[in-house]
């Protein structure tokens, strides 16, 4: 089955052809990360206007890349929340009027089953169950995998997810938006004995995260010392390390609990080298393995949408003729529609 898929739940347009037996054909992707920094934040209105123009382009470009014609497609899978209502309506539209067009079904994909499921687009993929560690910018969770489509919330963050807290921070240093990989870069140069940063819920038991208080630390910090190009940087690193350590931590408690052996990672964090190397480290330790999706696709991409799209209509899934999306989705919904 081969089937193009189509992302555009927040600021980029993303389009793909996954093909079950052939793997990923194409993927393109577009950001509109520089039409909205200098307004500090994705503006909502400006992400759709934008989607309407990309989307179309991506689609014929990736077609051409990887060689099809309408009759090479079995089916089309667009993202159908959670994310902005506006950009949703969009990738939706289009997607679901090319599936009436070309007469092959049509799906709508949860944004984030799509982040934990990018790992599988790789040569070595892991196997159910896992443990997820879900976290980029609107979210941070760890999900108790058990198969596909089977998702139990262990725990999340009870104020700002870990992306949200990173781009925050770096914007309080001065960084521009989104600022977290830029933040995370800055760390290198940090002197990580300089400040120590609280590991926030650490002795508490259970699984739940918090990130805002950090960002706190971080502003009275600065207060403190002035913002020179060092202390931001020492500034950087406490802050990473302090997110990075408590990740970890929760991480290694989740297996425990879970007995399971696999981590998987995904969401734009997902890409923070420290991050990557830590949780390596403990998962050695620990006698199992962490699997993480390549660099790219740890932010948003249409190729994470045209796999679970994939895997959905595999399964006799698709959506109806309507039009639906769900700017707030729990991905937990997904475990008991499916179980219905
Ligand atoms: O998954 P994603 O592309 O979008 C959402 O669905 O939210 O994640 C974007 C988030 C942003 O908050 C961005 O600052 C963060 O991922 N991010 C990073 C890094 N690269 C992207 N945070 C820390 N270190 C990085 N290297
Ligand atoms: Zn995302």
């Amino acid at each position: 089955m081969r089937v193009l898929g189509i992302e555009t739940s927040c600021d980029e347009t993303g389009v793909a052809i996954y093909d079950s037996r052939q793997g990923l054909l194409a993927h393109a992707l577009y950001s509109q990360v520089a039409m909205h920094a200098e307004y500090g934040g994705v503006v909502p209105e400006l992400a759709s206007r934008d989607h309407v123009r990309k989307t179309i382009p991506l689609i014929e470009k990736v077609m051409f890349e990887a060689k099809c014609t309408s009759q090479d497609i079995d089916g089309v899978a667009y993202t159908a929340g959670p994310g902005l209502i506006g950009a949703l309506l969009v990738g939706a539209t289009i997607g679901r009027s090319i599936g009436f067009a070309w007469n092959v079904p049509a799906v709508g994909v949860h944004h984030m089953e799509g982040h934990l499921l990018a790992p599988m687009l790789e040569p070595d993929p892991p196997e159910f169950p896992f443990v997820a560690l879900l976290v980029s910018g609107g979210h941070t969770q760890l999900v108790k995998v058990t198969r596909m489509g089977q998702y139990d919330i262990l725990g999340e963050s009870v104020d700002d997810a870990v992306g949200e807290a990173f781009d925050k921070t770096a914007k309080l240093l001065g960084l521009g938006y989104p600022g977290g990989a830029v933040l995370a870069k800055l760390a290198e140069q940090g002197d990580p004995k300089r400040f120590h940063f609280p590991r926030p819920m650490i002795d508490r038991p259970g699984l739940e995260f918090s990130f805002s208080g950090l960002k706190t630390f971080a502003v009275n910090t600065a207060h403190k010392y002035g913002l020179d190009l060092q202390t931001k940087a020492d500034i950087a690193r406490a802050f990473q390390d302090a997110v990075v350590e408590t990740l970890v931590i929760k991480c290694r408690r989740a297996l425990r609990e879970t007995g399971w052996k696999t981590l998987v990672v995904a969401g734009g964090v997902g890409a923070n080298i420290a991050l990557r190397s830590q949780l390596t480290d403990m998962l050695q330790k620990e006698g199992g393995k962490v699997f993480f999706p390549r660099m790219e696709f740890c932010t948003d991409n249409g190729a994470m949408i045209a796999y679970v799209g994939c895997q959905k209509l595999l399964a006799g899934e698709k959506t109806e003729l309507a039009i639906e999306v769900f700017p707030r989705w729990p991905l937990s919904d997904l475990s008991s529609s499916r179980n219905s």
